[in-house]
């Protein structure tokens, strides 16, 4: 218990004995004023009440702050110039001789909305990020918040939660380049805060852009892939591939990266990084590597009896899509009874010796062909 609580316990302890606490209010009782403003309260005491002493503090136990004055006597408490935490409830202690009693008056202060961003921008964005601004209002009463862009009226879509307003573009595109305007209302005033999406790095980051985001190249040929990137000092250009290295078969030259002979495993996703002291930037090519088909039989000799069915498959490797030929070498004419199907099988239900002979499929892509034969022997 410190020296002041003590002294006010012993003084009440004796006023109990000897009568009667005083009867004490403030006035008025609640006030409102908006931030800036002048505001008073009055301690008022009974008559006949002895009070000796006025006392007022801040119900929540604050020290006053140091626009909050005391008049002579303690009577009247001014707060000059009011700022949004000079908002709640103050007391004033009256000790007279015989105890000492509180009243309690709450002053609230109005204040115009301010507003925070978050970033604060400008925003630099590259097309397709993820961008989102929040925007944070405090006022009292509570401010209403939206969006808009310079230049328009309309309110765009947005999500508030606690006094947080978010705009968002799950993916930017550059016609979203531009400047933006979070608004905040309450009765005491209106605040706006902009700020500014724009396309592009920090001057001189790099940019990194393919010639090519997409290329189809045929198994066996050499592929170069290009690559420029700006910025300054002018970026280091370093090419990667997606999940796995680089074919081993590659140089890079002048940004650029060249694949030999590249075979279906090469196909995939090739990254360029370009790097300077302010950062990376990274683009994209993907590449299909196309290949003939590689067609083989199934099996490639077979021997029957009369009567017996046959079946052979004609299996291809290759680029999608692949069609299918049987035809029978010497002969063009499959027999009779025949027929094949689009993945490539020929049957024969029955089989007769003159069926003997060679068969040939074909298999076809966009890239080109390939054949394989079947020795087919029937036995009388
Ligand atoms: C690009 O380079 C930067 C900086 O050197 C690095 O952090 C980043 O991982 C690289 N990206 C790829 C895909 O290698």
């Amino acid at each position: 218990m410190d020296s002041l609580s003590y002294a006010l316990l012993l003084v009440s302890l004796l006023c109990s004995a000897t009568g009667q606490s005083p009867v004490v209010s403030v006035e008025p009782q609640t006030t409102t004023v908006r931030e800036g403003e002048s505001v008073s309260l009055r301690c008022q005491v009974g008559s006949g009440a002895h009070a000796t002493q006025l006392q007022w503090r801040r119900a929540n136990n604050q020290a006053l702050a140091d626009n909050v004055k005391i008049g002579p006597n303690g009577v009247v408490l001014t707060i000059a110039n009011a700022r949004p935490n000079n908002q709640g409830e103050y007391q004033c202690v009256a000790s007279g001789s015989a105890g000492s009693t509180v009243a309690s008056a709450q002053i609230n202060i109005k204040y115009p909305p301010k507003v925070r961003l978050s970033p604060t921008g400008p925003l630099r964005v590259k097309i397709g990020d993820r961008v989102s601004v929040q925007c944070r209002a405090t006022g009292r009463p509570r401010p209403k918040m939206s969006w808009r862009r310079q230049g328009s009226p309309l309110q765009l879509l947005s999500e508030e939660i606690d006094g947080v307003n978010t705009i968002q573009w799950l993916i930017v595109r550059p016609e979203d380049a531009g400047v933006y305007i979070c608004q905040a209302e309450n009765i005491v005033g209106v605040t706006e805060v902009k700020v500014e999406v724009i396309f592009g790095g920090v001057p001189g980051a790099p940019m990194a852009a393919v010639s090519h985001k997409e290329m189809t190249v045929v198994e066996g040929h050499t592929v170069t892939m290009r690559c420029q990137a700006t910025g300054s000092p002018p970026p280091v250009i370093t090419w990667s591939k997606l999940r796995a290295p680089l074919p081993w078969k590659h140089t890079v030259a002048g940004g650029a990266l060249t694949l030999t002979s590249v075979g279906r495993q090469d196909s995939g996703q090739y990254i360029c990084n370009a790097t300077n002291i302010h950062g990376f930037s990274e683009a994209y090519t993907q590449m299909e590597v196309e290949s003939p088909p590689y067609a083989t039989s199934l099996p490639e000799q077979v021997k029957l009896q009369h009567g017996d069915a046959l079946t052979l498959r004609c299996l291809a490797h290759g680029s999608h899509p692949i069609q299918f030929h049987w035809s029978r070498v010497g002969r063009g004419n499959l027999p009779a009874g025949s027929h094949s199907t689009n993945d490539g099988q020929l049957v024969i239900p029955h089989v007769k010796s003159s069926d003997s002979g060679i068969y040939k499929c074909v298999a076809t892509n966009h890239i080109g062909s390939s054949e394989a034969l079947a020795k087919v022997n029937v036995r009388a």
